[in-house]
């Protein structure tokens, strides 16, 4: 600002049309890109498993052309989607015992691509020994079709976490969500958890005077957090941890993991913060790019009684396109609405097509997403080395533990600047918590040894000098 207060900056709109390129190195997944065959390396899920039934689906995965299907015996198929005999496209194929036949010529493919029968031929002996469909490994998992898109050599165990066995009454269902626009905005919206402030809250929702604007109700959720954030898992993941005073001397932590491409866990989605002690992961989620400009979100909800002990959950609005928390998370809403309304969807596919990180003008607030393309890119230049545990307990059959969590502790609230210290160090006590219950044998386990770290929290202020607000 110059001394009479005008910014010379101003009206300066005819000065900044030109708009960066994309940041393509962590944007694009198309086969050949950094990005893309990275992503491949891991076992991705494609489309729901109730999408699959008498007829193949056409589905597009990092740039792709596939169709997906259920043989008549119940295996899954996850092929290139266009013939290899002329090119017509196996979503009109008809679906067989062993795999799909072609519509156009009749030739027939096990789920594995093997041409099995070419009938148009007199002799199809030399066709089946040189032709193979390209075809990808994939199963199916509580709802989920997964894929395996990268080289065969280097195929892995599927990743099993804590919280899809989590003790008691643990359900998983299958949900997706579509968005037209790049992977990158949708996943990495999760570190930015300000916006919760903002965009769930009273602050756009027109006409809707508290806190449940959009559909959310966790008490505190309005408030702006203490935030911070950390990389974990050697890098391979990062969590934000967001501290928030509630009434009756109590303080909210929150934990939101990303594992490394494009894997999540985000904690309770219900109203129960107050009075929760220790919830665990309410929603997991892959962040599947379809192209570099379409994306889908598949994931589950998880349906549990720490995570919902009131039952507010609906696992019937759990689906294809649906989810059954906050409005704005489909497209599936008139623009009006969207624009009275606004939700993540809203937000995140107005950043773009795909967002220009060269445009953006970031804050102290967005050092979460900050870090999260830093490790991202320092994965695909390869600064980072896969991180020992997980190679250890994927190795094994074991279950991978998780830190995305909520936890309410009693802590006496202390005037503000010292509160805020406070929140920041209990926040890092927490992380510090669940690093130490690594260590415990299930997930059992590690929640009753986190509870118990919790007890002791319970009543003490902990205050750290001069706690750093940043990565
Ligand atoms: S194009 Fe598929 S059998 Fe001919
Ligand atoms: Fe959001």
């Amino acid at each position: 600002m110059t001394t009479d207060n005008v910014h010379p900056l101003r009206f300066s709109g005819y000065k900044n049309r030109d708009i960066p390129g994309p940041d393509t190195e962590l944007t694009s997944t198309d086969p050949g890109t950094p990005m893309g065959e990275y992503m491949r390396r891991f076992w991705q899920p494609v489309c729901l498993s109730e999408e699959l039934k008498d007829l193949p689906k056409a589905i597009r995965i990092m740039g792709e052309n596939l169709v997906a299907f259920r043989s008549k015996r119940g295996e899954i198929g996850v092929m290139h989607r266009h013939c290899a005999h002329r090119g017509a496209s196996l979503e009109y194929g008809i679906i067989t015992h062993d795999g799909i036949r072609c519509c156009y010529h009749g030739w027939s493919y096990r789920i594995d691509g093997t041409l099995i029968e070419a009938p148009c031929e007199h002799d199809d002996t030399r066709l089946k020994q040189t032709v193979c469909q390209g075809a990808y490994p994939a199963f199916e998992r509580n709802g989920l079709v997964f894929a395996y898109m990268g080289p065969p050599d280097q195929q892995p165990p599927f990743p099993e976490f804590d919280s899809y066995t989590f003790p008691g009454d643990n359900k998983l269902v299958a949900f997706s969500n579509i968005y037209p626009c790049n992977w990158l905005q949708v996943y990495e919206n999760i570190m930015d958890h300000m916006h919760t402030a903002v965009l769930h809250n009273k602050m756009v929702a027109e006409g809707v005077d508290d806190s449940t604007a959009a559909g959310l109700s966790l008490e505190g959720f309005g408030d702006m957090p203490v935030m911070q954030w950390e990389a974990t898992r050697s890098g391979n993941g990062c969590v934000f941890v967001a501290g928030r005073r509630l009434p009756g001397n109590k303080v909210w932590l929150r934990i939101t993991e990303m594992v490394f491409p494009n894997y999540l866990q985000i904690g309770s989605l219900l109203p129960t913060a107050a009075r929760e002690r220790h919830g665990n992961s309410g929603c997991t989620r892959w962040n599947v790019p379809i192209d570099d400009h379409h994306m889908m979100i598949l994931g589950y909800r998880h349906f549990n009684s720490t995570v919902d002990p009131d039952g507010m959950g609906s696992e019937a609005d759990c689906g294809v396109d649906k989810i059954d928390f906050l409005d704005g998370q489909t497209g599936n809403r008139s623009y009006e609405e969207g624009q009275r309304a606004p939700g993540d969807w809203e937000a995140i596919v107005s950043q773009r097509k795909v967002a220009i990180h060269g445009s953006e003008h970031p804050g102290s607030s967005d050092v979460g997403v900050y870090l999260c393309r830093r490790l991202l890119r320092d994965l695909l230049r390869g600064k980072t080395q896969p991180d020992p545990l997980y190679e250890e307990l994927v190795a094994k059959g074991r279950t991978l533990p998780l830190y995305s969590q909520d936890s309410v502790l009693d802590i006496p609230e202390l005037p503000a600047a010292e509160d805020r210290k406070q929140i920041l160090a209990l926040g890092k006590k927490l992380m510090e918590i669940n690093r130490a219950a690594d260590g415990q044998a299930d997930a059992a386990a590690r929640d009753a040894y986190i509870r118990r770290e919790l007890d002791r929290l319970d009543g003490r202020a902990v205050v750290i000098e001069n706690t750093p607000e940043t990565v």
